[in-house]
């Protein structure tokens, strides 16, 4: 009995400086925010005891944004920084676009769009135009901003010349000052992690992800967000998530993102499976529909989810994904 207690005196001790850890790295405004938190880092480290603690390859040789102090002070710069604060604060400085009330541009494309391996925007900035086959022509860089608006934050995208998509740009271009125009500049994009050796399984990705992921992001997967709105822990399903368009629905997409970034601050430290495996269990859930359906979900699978990597469509335990009741904006 003796011991009993003691385990659970130590196991609340522990979930107490998981929830302070978790308040200290929680994402706040820019101007509060500081870029990775070491020592939080470390600690939670310690409690989590990752297997094997590593960061992805890229990240140590990729190219340096300028620093947020060296932000120009002029007129150019206030856009610069608009388009900063859009990126870090959407709901509250670009609402009229945003269609998820629980996700900032930077919940997925981390520490401001600066984090190598982590889409970040100085990479993107430099790798378009370019031919993309997911829409069968060249797309602009504006596009894809476009297009993280309709699917990624399940919103609507502005229209060319509007001041949000403008700023978004500067900000990227000031990012990406001194960068050589390279696609293949390195950090770009989320990495590509192997497909594991068993295929992957909603079971074990389950306890991945109520072992490493449900602390922050909620056993509904659903989030948290602070008393103003703004996320602290975005949410990886239902209404308030990306929706069935977005990249992240794709396991290769989201494997590669979890396996660079998450948990955060503990990027590399799941296994290639364990990222497979969470990856497809958080796909596995429903979320507002695809704004290019047309009344089928087979169609749309047909159309644009084609995939072994891309659950729409598909059954898992019982429920077609797709089907769902929550509706694209
Ligand atoms: C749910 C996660 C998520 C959110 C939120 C998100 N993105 Fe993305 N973004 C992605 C993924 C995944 C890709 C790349 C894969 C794809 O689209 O096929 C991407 C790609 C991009 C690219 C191109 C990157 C490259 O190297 O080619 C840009 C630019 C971009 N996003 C900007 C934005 C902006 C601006 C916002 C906010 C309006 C945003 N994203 C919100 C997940 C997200
Ligand atoms: C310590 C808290 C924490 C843990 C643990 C954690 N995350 Fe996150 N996660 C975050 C935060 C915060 C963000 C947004 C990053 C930002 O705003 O800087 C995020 C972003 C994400 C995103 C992109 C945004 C979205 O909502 O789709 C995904 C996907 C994700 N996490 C998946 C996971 C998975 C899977 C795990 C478990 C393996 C995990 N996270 C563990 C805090 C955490």
């Amino acid at each position: 009995m003796k011991g009993r207690t003691l385990g659970v005196l130590i196991a609340a001790m522990v979930a107490i400086a998981a929830v302070f850890i978790i308040m200290a790295m929680r994402p706040e405004p820019a101007e509060k925010r500081k870029p990775v938190v070491p020592d939080a880092t470390l600690a939670l480290a310690a409690i989590a005891t990752p297997a094997t603690p590593a960061r992805p390859v890229t990240a140590a040789i990729a190219f340096q944004p300028p620093s947020e102090a060296a932000m120009p002070n002029d007129e150019f710069g206030k856009v610069v920084k608009l388009g900063h604060d859009i990126f870090t604060q959407t709901e509250r400085y670009a609402s009229q676009y945003n269609g998820s009330t629980n996700m900032n541009c930077s919940s997925c494309h981390l520490d401001a769009g600066r984090l190598a391996d982590s889409a970040p925007l100085w990479a993107a900035f430099v790798s378009y135009p370019a031919y993309r086959s997911k829409n069968d022509k060249v797309n602009t860089f504006a596009s894809r901003i476009q297009g993280c608006f309709m699917y990624s934050m399940n919103g609507k995208a502005p229209p060319l010349g509007d001041p949000v998509l403008i700023a978004l740009e500067s900000y990227a271009y000031w990012l990406a000052s001194g960068a050589p125009v390279d696609p293949t500049i390195a950090g770009r994009g989320y990495p590509k992690v192997p497909k594991p050796p068993l295929s992957p399984d909603y079971a074990r990705g389950q306890q991945v992800f109520s072992q490493h992921c449900a602390l922050c992001h909620g056993a509904d997967g659903a989030g948290q967000t602070d008393a103003n709105g703004q996320p602290n822990f975005p949410a990886l399903w239902g209404e308030k998530s990306f929706n069935w368009g977005a990249g992240m629905s794709n396991l290769k997409n989201a494997s590669g993102f979890i396996k660079a970034n998450m948990p955060l601050g503990l990027g590399g430290t799941l296994s290639d499976q364990q990222a497979w495996d969470v990856a497809l269990f958080m796909n596995s859930h429903e979320r507002p529909q695809d704004p290019r359906f047309k009344g089928s979900v087979a169609a749309t699978r047909a159309q644009h989810h084609d995939s072994p990597n891309d659950l729409y469509g598909t059954t898992v335990n019982g429920h077609l994904l797709g089907s769902g009741k929550l509706q694209a904006n």
